[in-house]
């Protein structure tokens, strides 16, 4: 008899799918009116022998049953967090990452800039992008009426001597003005011209100009430092650097740079130059110093190190 009660517990245990059905079970079987409690509550009536052996028997099978009820209940409650809709928190789970977007091209490419020169004694500055007609021009040796102002097509603000910078170069008379050599700096920002866009023009860009000033600077000074930025911006010591004469009114000799990569052409990169006496007349110095400048265009420093191929691409929204 109470093997055959176990084998309808196991088949009944084993179709239960709630706690509910299994507590019917339950009590069914083990409560105190359950199926094993009356054959156990029976044996009072049996020989002592057969008390004994029965009653192991019985007991044996209600502790088994009692047990796997015990255990089908966790199969039933852990599947019950996973599947059903109660709120369940998994307070290990890692959060939601919130998006972020990321930082623009010349921004990121500014910040090397300046981490770069940085390490190698530059201060970095800032300077208005709203000009004067005088420091735009005049400090740098481009006198009014000058043919050289033709170089940069200028935004004029109305009836005021303001425009807006066409380069970060009106910021080496700003700076001389107020330091004394020796000092190197560089100036970051933005800069306008009035111009047809292309994929390698726009109306504005963002530039570097680069100072560095002292006794005894050359031109050797200046490709050396030209040399090392280029090496750390682009990782790589497969970097070669050579200088082209051109003209820029504010510097004698005046150079394009240009950088060839691994494998790769010869790539105008940027203007630069001996400082013109003249600049620094205007600043104000009356010793005679050395020193160079230089103007890096960040654009197209991003273009080059993130092969992208319109320069219109950074201030369009997209
Ligand atoms: N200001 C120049 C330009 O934007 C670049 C330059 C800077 C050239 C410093 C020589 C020295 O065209």
């Amino acid at each position: 008899m109470p093997n055959q009660i176990k084998q309808k517990a196991i088949e009944e245990i084993t179709q239960a799918n709630d706690l509910k059905k299994l507590e019917e079970i339950y009590r069914t079987y083990i409560g105190r009116k359950g199926k094993l409690t009356e054959v156990l509550r029976s044996l009072k009536d049996l020989s002592e022998k057969e008390r004994k052996e029965k009653g192991k028997i019985a007991n044996q099978i209600k502790q088994e049953i009692s047990q796997m009820i015990k255990d089908k209940e966790q199969k039933i409650l852990s599947k019950k967090d996973v599947n059903d809709n109660r709120e369940w928190i998994d307070i290990t789970a890692p959060g939601i990452k919130i998006p972020q977007g990321h930082l623009h091209p010349i921004t990121l490419v500014q910040r090397q800039v300046e981490d770069i020169f940085q390490s190698m004694g530059f201060s970095v500055l800032d300077g208005p992008e709203v000009e004067t007609e005088y420091y735009n021009f005049d400090t740098l040796n481009v006198p009014k009426d000058h043919p050289a102002r033709d170089m940069w097509d200028t935004f004029w603000l109305k009836d005021l001597n303001l425009l807006l910078r066409t380069h970060t170069s009106p910021m080496q008379a700003r700076y001389m003005e107020k330091n004394n050599p020796p000092l190197r700096i560089i100036i970051p920002g933005r800069c306008f011209r009035y111009e047809a866009t292309d994929s390698t023009h726009d109306v504005q860009f963002n530039q570097f100009e680069g100072l560095m000033v002292g006794e005894n600077i050359s031109v050797s000074n200046l490709k050396a430092i030209i040399e090392e930025f280029f090496k750390q911006f682009f990782n790589s010591s497969d970097i070669k650097v050579r200088l082209r004469p051109s003209y820029f009114p504010f510097v004698e000799p005046g150079f394009e740079v240009d950088i060839k990569r691994k494998d790769g052409d010869w790539l105008e990169i940027m203007g630069a130059g001996m400082v013109h006496p003249n600049v620094f007349k205007a600043a104000g110095y009356v010793k005679e110093w050395q020193g160079f400048a230089f103007g890096m265009g960040m654009d197209r420093l991003a273009m080059i190190k993130y092969q992208i191929d319109d320069i219109r691409l950074f201030y369009k929204m997209i």
